[in-house]
């Protein structure tokens, strides 16, 4: 990574000033040919502790590891070359001290060269986002749903229903702010309630299942490509990725059975 690469990219405080404005836009990459083309069309690429899920077939993000984050954000990083890369601090990795999440993501920063870090922020977090913030590490907050919590929470369900909870995810996003968060996303809430959020941080909010109301939004990218048949309700599938790669296999397979593939264009042949 050059220092002019470096330089051209998006910065954390260059998407903080984007609140009330342009809205932001997020995608998740998990490996450098996908982070190139989304970088195009992206102010932020998040690599997302969902690689688990989409990428490698676990039932939840808690089975993902700092080292599986860090080889996923050396990939991204590859392949992006102006967007803010974020990355992911995966379960166990910054919960239980400032000090833990300090080691844990200057590692991921200084092995992955990426921008920021984004942590599931429940009430414990603001010394945490304070103190990494405070030794040069941008983070990038997340309330609402926080899929690691998923087994305290009995499942992917939207949060916010009840007005206790929908106050405690108000709070967490204000501590989050107040902490030194550059922004918040926000996941799985009501409009209504998301609109309560961003109009309570001075930081964008990134939505995700959460309405317009939001300063961006971020989708989880092999989603709303159309990788797989079941979805979350908030994702709209923008194409299907599913549907093109199962008629590509199945012609190539059908191909390679009646020998017509590789056909004349497909082989060498040397002169004599
Ligand atoms: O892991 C992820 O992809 C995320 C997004 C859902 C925001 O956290």
């Amino acid at each position: 990574m050059s220092a002019q690469n470096y330089i051209s990219r998006m910065t954390a405080p260059q998407i903080t000033a984007r609140k009330n404005g342009e809205p932001i836009v997020c995608l998740t990459a998990y490996d450098a040919p996908t982070a190139a083309i989304m970088d195009e069309h992206c102010d932020l690429i998040l690599v997302g502790d969902s690689v688990g899920m989409v990428v490698h077939g676990l039932p939840t993000t808690v089975g993902v590891t700092l080292d599986m984050m860090i080889m996923h954000g050396q990939a991204v990083m590859r392949g992006a070359q102006k967007a803010l890369v974020v990355v992911d601090l995966p379960f166990g990795a910054y919960e239980d001290s400032p000090e833990t999440a300090f080691r844990s993501a200057s590692r991921v920063m200084m092995e992955t060269g990426c921008q920021a870090v984004k942590i599931e922020s429940g009430s414990y977090a603001a010394e945490t986002i304070s103190y990494l913030v405070e030794r040069g590490i941008p983070v990038m907050s997340h309330v609402g749903l926080r899929p690691q919590s998923m087994n305290v929470l009995g499942g992917f369900r939207a949060r916010g229903r009840s007005q206790a909870v929908a106050e405690q995810i108000v709070e967490n996003a204000i501590a989050a702010d107040k902490a030194g968060s550059f922004a918040v996303v926000v996941e799985g809430v009501s409009e209504e309630l998301a609109d309560k959020v961003t109009k309570a941080v001075s930081v964008p909010t990134i939505g995700i299942g959460a309405s317009a109301n939001c300063d961006g939004q971020i989708l989880v990218t092999p989603d709303m490509l159309g990788l797989f048949d079941r979805v979350p309700k908030f994702v709209k599938k923008y194409a299907d990725l599913k549907g093109d790669m199962s008629r590509a296999a199945a012609q190539y397979a059908q191909e390679v059975k009646s020998r017509s593939f590789p056909s004349e264009n497909n082989m060498y042949r040397f002169k004599k």
